[in-house]
């Protein structure tokens, strides 16, 4: 039995379209790492919630349909992240679903890594 994949795609900072193969029930900063995508300074906390540069941008109507609300401790992150917006989520706090088959999502302008400068 294979995993069921759905194709998700990224929006990169320069506007490029990165397509990637996402494995249901994986997070989005998995998706990420697994189809080699390339994108500078994302996911520097590993997943743990500790540093906000996996930050992505939905569209209202794919934000409005994910399964999950975020909870306080990503919402916290999330004020540290950098271009918040009313639909940013943290990719590895977003697991895919079936329902997310073409989901685009944009890679903000800039990373703020809320660990600080190291
Ligand atoms: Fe650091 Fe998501 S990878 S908060």
């Amino acid at each position: 039995h294979k995993t069921e994949r759905v194709k998700v795609h990224f929006i990169d900072r320069d506007g490029n379209k990165l397509t990637a193969n996402a494995k249901i029930g994986d997070n989005l900063l998995d998706v990420i790492i697994e189809n080699d995508i390339d994108i500078d300074g994302f996911g520097a906390c590993e997943g743990t919630l500790a540093c906000s540069t996996c930050h992505l941008i939905f569209k209202q109507a794919d934000y409005d349909k994910l399964p999950d609300t975020p909870t306080d401790e990503e919402l916290d992150m999330l004020d540290l992240a950098y271009g918040l917006e009313d639909t940013s989520r943290l990719g590895c706090q977003v697991i895919v679903t079936k329902d997310m088959k073409d989901l685009e999502v944009s890679v903000p302008a800039a990373v703020a890594d809320a660990r600080g400068p190291v």
